[in-house]
């Protein structure tokens, strides 16, 4: 389905931040400067990758009408989040109906897709394939690109070892689909085999890497979000991680590399593809700071 992989990508990524349409997420859309950054992504043909959809709906442990559970995304010094969302979403259907109206308003958009292990690896399996078609129904010519969300950090999965799972669920879906582009989403808890792996199968992409389990960006502390398996860091404090694991990734893979996580600003960015990245990711920086997002777009994708 894509001629030129390399092309379809845009130099700088937006993840997750956009929400789960990559329209935009309330409240946010209600700041000048969030919308500024969706008319720089979208004049700029910027791809977003969205916020991870499930087969069916997920009630995870952030709910947006539920104040109480607001304590489950909060700031972290050094323009850093700390996150336990869960994956709540409203399930594949209303996602992809959501993406189709961003496609339609000139938005590139490669949905995300979480394989719900827990449930058994046919189940997990079964039900992906099922998303996979209802996207290509949904989308039509705009389903291009998929990515397979193997690295969760909030919840019960554990991720490290999703591996066999996760190789598995990609094989399926690389034999039933071969033309679709797919990139796997990668966590720091992954050993470098996986991804090895990954591309022996033939994925066209890995995106590394997810948050950064809490315990692991802060081995002395206890996380605030203990009670919820501790969360997930993001943004800056979790960039030294994040730029080690893809400096030693990229010698292990060929493919195209998506390299993120904890990326604060432009120089940032340049560390990634001085590394050797083919494409840099973007999340908290457009939550927490989304001007300064839509600049590294403008000098990046524009
Ligand atoms: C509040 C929040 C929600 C996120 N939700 C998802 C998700 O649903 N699926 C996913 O693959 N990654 C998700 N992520 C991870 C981001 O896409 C990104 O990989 C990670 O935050 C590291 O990049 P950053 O430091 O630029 O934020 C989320 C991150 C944050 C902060």
């Amino acid at each position: 389905m894509i001629a030129s992989p390399k092309r379809q990508i845009s130099p700088v990524v937006i993840s997750t931040a956009l929400g789960h349409d990559g329209r935009g997420i309330f409240p946010y859309t209600l700041l000048p400067g969030y919308r500024r950054l969706l008319a720089a992504v979208r004049d700029t043909g910027t791809t977003v990758c969205t916020k991870s959809a499930t087969r069916f709906k997920r009630r995870g442990n952030f709910i947006p009408a539920n104040p109480l559970t607001w304590k489950y995304i909060r700031r972290l010094p050094d323009m850093g989040m700390l996150n336990a969302y869960g994956l709540t979403n409203a399930g594949v259907e209303v996602c992809a109906a959501d993406i189709r109206r961003a496609c339609d308003e000139g938005f590139k958009i490669i949905p995300n897709i979480y394989p719900e292990f827990i449930k058994g690896t046919a189940i997990a399996i079964r039900e992906t394939l099922e998303a996979v078609s209802i996207y290509q129904r949904s989308l039509g010519p705009h389903f291009q690109a998929l990515e397979l969300n193997f690295s969760c950090p909030n919840s019960e999965e554990a991720i490290a070892k999703n591996v066999v799972q996760a190789l598995q669920a990609t094989r399926k879906v690389r034999s039933l689909y071969p033309r679709l582009f797919l990139i796997a989403k990668l966590s720091i808890c992954h050993p470098y085999e996986f991804a090895q792996e990954l591309e022996r199968i033939g994925v066209n992409a890995l995106h590394a890497v997810n948050t950064i389990p809490y315990n692991i960006v802060f081995p002395l502390q206890r996380s605030p979000l203990n009670e919820v398996s501790g969360g997930g860091v993001s943004g800056g404090p979790s960039f030294p991680l994040a730029l080690k694991y893809n400096e030693e990734l990229r010698q292990k893979v060929h493919l195209l590399l998506i390299m993120g996580c904890g990326v604060t600003c432009a120089d940032d960015v340049q560390r990634y593809f001085d590394l050797g990245a083919d494409a840099v990711s973007l999340c908290t920086l457009a939550l927490r700071k989304p001007q300064a997002a839509a600049r590294i777009v403008l000098k990046f994708n524009a």
